[in-house]
């Protein structure tokens, strides 16, 4: 049912599709509600609402429907480390777990080529840069370091400070984030089959990236991660020629990687979604987390829920991006509660409510 039509009085045609990733129920007529990613302007979703309103509910089951449907890969970004419980209802196999605090990423491997171990140090300097303001002098150091340990196929930090006090501090903390996070392998072929696998295109898995600890220790740690995974699957893909994306990467709590990863988001909604088959699931609390970028973001999103509540404030400021009328509005703060969101589904432009349905009953 469509919002501006309210109040009901007959079921009206549906103006959605009867295929593709099923959404949920139509608040009103009952329908089933799908989206179809073919006829869809964009294979993006971006889920705003707040705590409790059911945002990692809804991306947990949108990612599962889609890996599924079209037989692509899933990469999910957990800070809070409950898409593995999420996940379960759906599915015992098909996940991969990755901590990379117990498991680091790594920097290089030894019996790699002199090029390919610095095009892998280069990768990994720029995720930190992306998060600490590192002057040239002191990306020059990381690489020349990171180097040394790379040709000596050393353990990260036996060798950091050896014969040399670094005193700034950007510097430092991106040296701390080397060595907590990554580490050298001796080979491609017998450490950390997970990473690689992961990080590899297969198809229908979900790997879920477990940054909680990270997170509470500390967030930019956490936001290089997400940097650096991004990069590195970047690198992995290539040029896509069907219209269906088969790489899905989730960020829910979308907040913390903005400030740090804000042009580079537009430009991976913008560029690789075609081109390189990706699609990104997103969800944040507020539509003004994705401040500066709000318009570019919602515009490229080809599903776009905003959980319900009942806070006027927080539709009145959603009501330009949803064009939503004062009816429409009264009407959703009086049936909101958990799952029921107004949603936008491309191709169509009008927005619906809809109870995200968590249940397979496709
Ligand atoms: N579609 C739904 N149907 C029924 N219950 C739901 C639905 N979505 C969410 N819930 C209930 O609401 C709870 C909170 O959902 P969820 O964790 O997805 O919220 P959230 O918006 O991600 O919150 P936060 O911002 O704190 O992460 C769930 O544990 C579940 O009990
Ligand atoms: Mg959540």
């Amino acid at each position: 049912m469509l919002l501006d039509s309210l109040p009901p009085t007959t079921i009206i045609p549906l103006v959605h599709n009867t295929s593709g990733v099923y959404i949920g129920i139509d608040a009103i007529s009952g329908a089933s509600i799908y989206w179809d990613v073919e006829l869809s302007l964009t294979p993006h979703v971006l889920v705003i609402g707040p705590s409790g309103s059911g945002k990692s509910v809804t991306l947990s089951s949108l990612v599962n429907r889609f890996v599924k449907l079209y037989n692509a890969n899933a990469f999910i970004f957990d800070i809070k480390d409950e898409y593995r419980d999420l996940l379960s209802i759906y599915r015992n196999n098909g996940l991969t777990f990755l901590n990379p605090l117990e498991e680091p990423l790594p920097l290089c491997y030894c019996d790699d080529t002199s090029p390919k171990k610095l095009e892998m140090i280069n990768t990994v300097v720029n995720s930190v840069s992306s998060v600490y303001p590192l002057s040239t002098q002191s990306k020059k150091y990381l690489i020349r370091t990171l180097a040394d340990i790379c040709t000596r196929c050393l353990s990260i930090d036996s060798d950091w400070h050896y014969g040399l006090e670094v005193y700034d501090k950007e510097l430092n903390r991106a040296i701390d984030t080397l060595s907590t996070l990554f580490n050298v392998y001796p080979s491609r072929h017998n450490v950390n089959h997970k990473i690689l696998d992961m990080l590899t295109v297969k198809k229908r898995e979900i790997s879920i990236i477990n940054l909680k600890h990270l997170f509470i220790r500390d967030r930019t740690k956490s936001v290089a991660t997400v940097i650096h995974i991004l990069n590195y699957l970047l690198s992995t893909l290539s040029t896509s020629s069907t219209s269906i994306p088969n790489s899905v990467v989730v960020i829910d709590e979308l907040w913390h990687v903005i400030p740090f990863i804000g042009d580079e988001l537009v430009n991976m909604l913008a560029r690789y979604s075609r081109g390189l088959g990706l699609a990104l699931f997103m969800a944040t609390q507020g539509i003004d987390d994705l401040y500066p970028y709000i318009d570019t973001i919602v515009n490229s999103s080809g599903v776009f829920i905003a959980m319900s509540t009942p806070s006027m404030s927080y539709w009145q400021r959603l009501q330009q991006y949803l064009n939503l009328t004062k009816k429409a509005i009264d009407y959703i703060m009086n049936i909101s509660g958990q799952g029921i969101a107004v949603t936008r589904v491309s191709p169509c432009k009008t927005p619906i409510v809809l109870y995200i349905d968590p249940l397979d009953n496709w």
